[in-house]
């Protein structure tokens, strides 16, 4: 099993929810830690005691920001042995009401600023034959009701994972995708309404989810025995099974399960 003490692992979107936990973890596993989000002051008043964490302002949206994450960070270690593309946001809105900036916006934190890390941390975790995560969801396997441009997001970073997983298989590099069921985190109350202002209020009781920190525990154990994939919950594994052999009868489960939300934006 691999070991991640004194490895340098870095994390996207670590102000918050999964990202803040799995820096958590690697820190109890003895990695050294690079993190980001658009919030600096956030990471550094949480990580500011830890001699091991770096923090970095960075929008993963933006490919500059991407390269100036792993430019740093590669400055402050020498070397990336883990690249954890966790940063993303989440949407609730009807496609037809959507305004598109919203799906683009989506697109470029969620997909690109994962495709944009990766190529410029891939040098180096090449030369360690390192590890690549991607967080997905889900909705990379099925397509969720009022959250379009948050699937399209994630089944692109799937298929960009695969991809890139099939033409490293001879690297010694592993690339695995890990989607976390519903987890307490500040993702719902992100999450871009229609005109892409916050949703500001979740419509789950977050405190009946599985906590950040046991979805953390996962990915950092699935990481260990470089698992290819990761669906966390059995409600995300019956979902996948049921939508590959019964994709209609899923349509209609799904349906149903989002209409049932409160304030779901299929009732109208
Ligand atoms: N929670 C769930 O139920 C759930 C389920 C399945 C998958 N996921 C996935 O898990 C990942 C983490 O989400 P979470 O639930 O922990 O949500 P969260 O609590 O809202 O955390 C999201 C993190 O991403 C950062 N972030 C957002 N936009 C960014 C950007 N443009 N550049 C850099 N950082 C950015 C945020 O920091 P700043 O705002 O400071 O930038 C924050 O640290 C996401 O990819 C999400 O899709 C979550």
């Amino acid at each position: 099993m691999e070991s991640f003490k004194n490895k340098v692992v870095l994390i996207t979107g670590a102000s918050s929810g999964i990202g803040k936990a799995l820096a958590e973890e690697a820190l109890n596993q003895g990695a050294n830690v690079s993190v980001c989000a658009r919030n600096l002051e956030k990471l550094q008043a949480h990580f500011r005691e830890h001699p091991k964490v770096f923090c970095v302002r960075a929008d993963v949206g933006k490919e500059e920001d991407c390269r100036h994450f792993i430019e740093a960070c590669l400055e402050k270690f020498g070397k990336i042995d883990v690249l954890i593309n966790n940063a993303g946001v989440s949407m609730r809105a009807l496609f037809s009401e959507l305004d598109l900036n919203v799906l683009r916006e989506l697109m470029d934190i969620n997909f690109w600023g994962a495709v944009c890390c990766t190529k410029f941390a891939l040098p180096s975790i090449l030369q360690q034959k390192g590890i690549i995560i991607g967080v997905s969801s889900i909705a990379g396997y099925r397509g969720l009701p009022a959250r379009t441009g948050y699937s399209s997001s994630k089944f692109a970073m799937q298929g960009f994972m695969e991809a890139l997983r099939t033409e490293l298989l001879y690297s010694g590099v592993h690339v695995m995708w890990v989607c976390p069921g519903f987890t307490a985190s500040n993702i719902r109350n992100t999450a871009r309404s229609a005109d892409g202002s916050a949703q500001k209020e979740t419509p789950l009781n977050e405190n009946r989810l599985m906590s950040a920190e046991t979805c953390a525990r996962i990915i950092f154990e699935a990481a260990q025995k470089r698992k290819r994939t990761v669906v966390m919950t059995l409600q995300g594994k019956i979902t996948v099974i049921l939508n590959k052999l019964f994709p209609g009868l899923a349509d209609k489960l799904v349906f149903k399960h989002f209409l049932k939300e409160p304030d779901s934006p299929l009732k109208r």
